[in-house]
């Protein structure tokens, strides 16, 4: 059992392995959130909560005119409302029919169900099994008629509590939700910063620590997708707490619309964290008897840092986000030709750097941007998805044929949610793209957006792709997205519901996903939005795999797949071995490195194999082989962060496999210095206990490594064992590097 209800008390306990989280309703049915951090008894913390008479803090009429010292502005609460007496940030606004923004919301009873919420129409953590609960607090508005019930799901052995509510309209008018929180979190004692992950196209995810001071720290998105600017989630943590020591929450929305985090200290230091639809891009309109469910939010707690915090997430997304066949297999290693060719291929071309790629071990090809209709650039064809046979010189069932042919298994780029001008979509169905009448669109890389909130729109956009998904042997899809939505308008719509139309637009992108992961459930499909414009747990939960960046230089690499490793796990993180000198950078890194990178990541390759020598060919072959080696532990294993990019000479990380019996370390070096200072880490999660035995993974020149280092009686003898314990107390030293951007690779083993 995991939630608890003291009858005497009036608590509802939720208890994990590793943490509690309390709320009570008091004497006038006011939801106190009263406790959320390391696990603890079931005692009631309500004696925490300090109420002390404050001038311009009011106090609710029920009340009276003695208590003065009551009041919803300093109260901890589990959902805060607009305009009744709360004035710090809220996580409920709503419109009544005559105008006027009041709700309050009082506890009206509540219920534990076997088993995980599951929410209509929006992803949502899931549970095979009965192992997760469910609450359900429902709290009423009687004067609005306003029911909602906040919806609590217990993950006991993952530290994970989950997020969401149902907003429902019982009062006799319509009503307008005009914020919509899916998490109020108060803490009424402590000093925080607040970690966020910004960006922006080709870097994305860098983590940024703020202090919470008095006022706001906020971040979101208006873009209509989760953005590259600003992610779905954020750190919430003390102002010592490091990787392994200190106090953090964590918060992921699963969710890839708008968003806004916000945390705000108030007048007596407390602090407020909210997590909803922005509601600046947001107004949901609910008739008498309609409900509106917010998205979810997953939340965690660590009391060691932000390495749990990450692990916590990692394991929870990795079984309860993802879905479906691909959650549980390893995952082809895949060619993709878009750095390879750009637009400039045909079927032939394609089919050589297939047959190049079998012969290194290379599972899948896909076949990026440029298949269909008149796509030689990106100002056209958008929409027409329909393989251009002339270009291809064969049927797509034929190119699928030959792909199979050579070993490999075929994929395909859609941009499903965009159309081009030019294109015979849009000359049909120009009111389709979405644009305010008598105005001139924004046009983003050429491109218009598809009105997705539209049902008929998503109609054809699923029959189309599942044509041709059912037209050719097609196992993979990637699904891209390529700009930010504007000029928001439907014409099916009224003028009081046009405040829904990003959300709608989100909800039909899910619908479509949906749909095709019903008729096609062995379908991987991998997400991408210029690179990792939409990297959210609500995509993960469609798309298992997420193309991270278009920045594909393994140097820039390290920073953004460091800072997405904050929250989500490698395996979802979508990573090539591509061309070099870099596309995006010019910069020249050996092909080891970049293959360390990419392994940390869905690990794939993104050039054009023909243009490779043999030597470089049987690189290839190694990496592929040493990826398939050690797959188990890279991408299921636990994920540690041994150093930071920005501010050391060498980036290095570690993965250990659960059983603990191996381990591997990364290490990437930002520069080559002639007598190179030595590099040390102490090493994390292995067993204290074991012994093991290192190796370098070959490959890496580490021939050249006796020219200058000494090797008896260091972490390679031949023989040699160590401790776990000793590992992570007495560290290891990461080889110098040879030349710049050296990687290194190190495995250890069990013995
Ligand atoms: C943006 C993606 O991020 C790239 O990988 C590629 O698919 C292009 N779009 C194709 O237009």
């Amino acid at each position: 059992m995991a939630i608890y209800y003291d009858h005497n008390a009036g608590t509802i306990t939720l208890t994990t392995r590793n943490t509690s989280y309390q709320m009570k309703a008091d004497e006038i049915a006011t939801l106190l959130h009263t406790y959320y951090g390391e696990k603890t008894d079931l005692s009631d913390m309500s004696y925490a909560v300090h109420m002390m008479n404050r001038g311009l803090s009011g106090n609710p009429y029920e009340k009276g005119q003695t208590d003065r010292a009551y009041s919803l502005d300093q109260l901890p609460q589990e959902m805060s409302c607009f305009g009744t007496g709360d004035y710090r940030a809220s996580a409920l606004k709503i419109t009544n029919e005559d105008g006027t923004w009041a709700v309050r919301l009082k506890y009206a009873g509540h219920k534990v169900t076997k088993g995980k919420y599951s929410l209509p129409g929006l992803p949502a953590s899931y549970c095979e099994n009965e192992s997760a609960e469910t609450l359900t607090v429902t709290m009423k508005d009687e004067e609005s008629g306003v029911t909602i019930d906040l919806l609590y799901g217990v993950f006991p052995d993952l530290d994970i509590i989950t997020r969401a509510a149902r907003i429902e309209n019982n009062g006799p008018g319509a009503k307008y939700v005009n914020k919509a929180g899916s998490m109020n979190l108060d803490f009424v004692t402590g000093d925080f910063d607040l970690i966020t992950f910004y960006g922006k196209w080709a870097r994305e995810r860098i983590p940024e620590r703020t202090p919470v001071n008095h006022g706001k720290v906020s971040v979101g998105s208006v873009r209509g997708a989760s953005s590259p600017h600003y992610n779905p989630s954020a750190i919430l943590c003390g102002r010592n707490t490091t990787e392994d020591a200190g106090e953090a929450y964590g918060f992921a929305y699963v969710y890839s619309g708008d968003f806004l985090f916000e945390a705000e200290k108030d007048q007596i230091n407390q602090t407020r964290v909210i997590c909803s639809i922005h509601p600046d891009d947001f107004s949901w309109k609910l008739e008498p008897g309609e409900a509106f469910c917010t998205p979810e939010i997953l939340m965690t707690y660590s009391n060691a840092g932000f390495s749990r915090i990450s692990n916590n997430f990692h394991d929870f997304i990795r079984k309860h986000i993802v879905r479906g066949k691909w959650r549980d297999v390893r995952r082809p290693i895949l060619i993709n030709n878009w750095e390879g060719t750009y637009f400039n291929f045909n079927g032939d071309k394609l089919v050589a750097i297939a047959e190049d790629a079998a012969k290194l071990g290379i599972e899948l090809f896909v076949m990026d941007d440029g298949w269909f209709g008149k796509r030689d650039d990106d100002n056209s064809g958008l929409g027409d998805w329909f393989p251009n046979e002339a270009k291809l010189g064969c049927t797509l069932k034929e190119l699928g044929d030959r792909i199979n042919g050579t070993g490999l298994k075929f994929g395909i780029w859609f941009e499903p949610e965009t159309v081009s001008e030019d294109s015979d979509l849009y000359r049909a169905h120009p009111d389709w793209a979405m644009t305010i009448p008598g105005r001139k669109p924004d046009r983003s890389r050429n491109e218009l957006i598809l009105n997705m909130a539209r049902e008929d729109v998503q109609d054809y956009i699923f029959d189309r792709m599942a044509d041709v998904l059912r037209s050719a042997p097609i196992s993979y899809v990637k699904w891209d997205y390529n700009r930010s939505i504007c000029d928001k308008y439907i014409a099916t719509l009224p003028a009081d519901r046009q405040g829904e139309i990003t959300h709608r637009f989100i909800l039909g992108t899910y619908r479509v996903l949906e749909k095709l992961l019903t008729e096609f459930p062995d379908l991987l499909i991998e997400g991408c939005s210029s690179g990792g414009g939409r990297f959210d747990a609500g995509m993960l939960y469609y798309t298992p795999q997420i193309w991270c960046s278009d920045d594909t230089d393994p140097i820039e690499r390290l920073y953004i797949q460091h800072g997405t490793s904050f929250i989500y796990p490698v395996n979802t993180m979508g990573a090539h071995v591509s061309a070099s000198p870099n596309h995006q950078t010019r910069r020249t890194t050996s092909l080891a490195t970049r293959a360390v990178t990419a392994m940390s990541g869905t690990f794939g390759y993104e050039l054009d194999l023909n243009k490779l020598d043999d030597t470089e060919k049987e690189e290839v072959k190694r990496e592929v082989r040493v990826f398939k080696e050690l797959y188990e532990t890279l991408e299921q294993g636990d994920y540690y962060r041994l150093t930071t990019p920005d501010s050391d000479t060498c980036t290095v990380w570690e993965q250990v496999s659960k059983d603990k019996k191996k381990a591997v370390v990364n290490a990437v070096y930002h520069y080559v210095r002639a007598n190179h200072a030595p590099v040390y880490v102490r090493l994390k999660g292995l067993n204290d206990d074991m012994q093991y035995r290192a190796r370098l993974v070959e490959g890496h020149g580490e021939q050249y490594l006796s020219r200058f280092f000494k090797h008896e009686n260091t972490l390679f003898e031949e023989g040699r064992t160590f401790s776990g314990r000793t590992l992570a107390t007495r560290g290891i030293f990461i080889p110098a590097p040879l030349s710049e951007y050296q990687a290194w690779q190190i495995v250890l083993e069990e013995i």
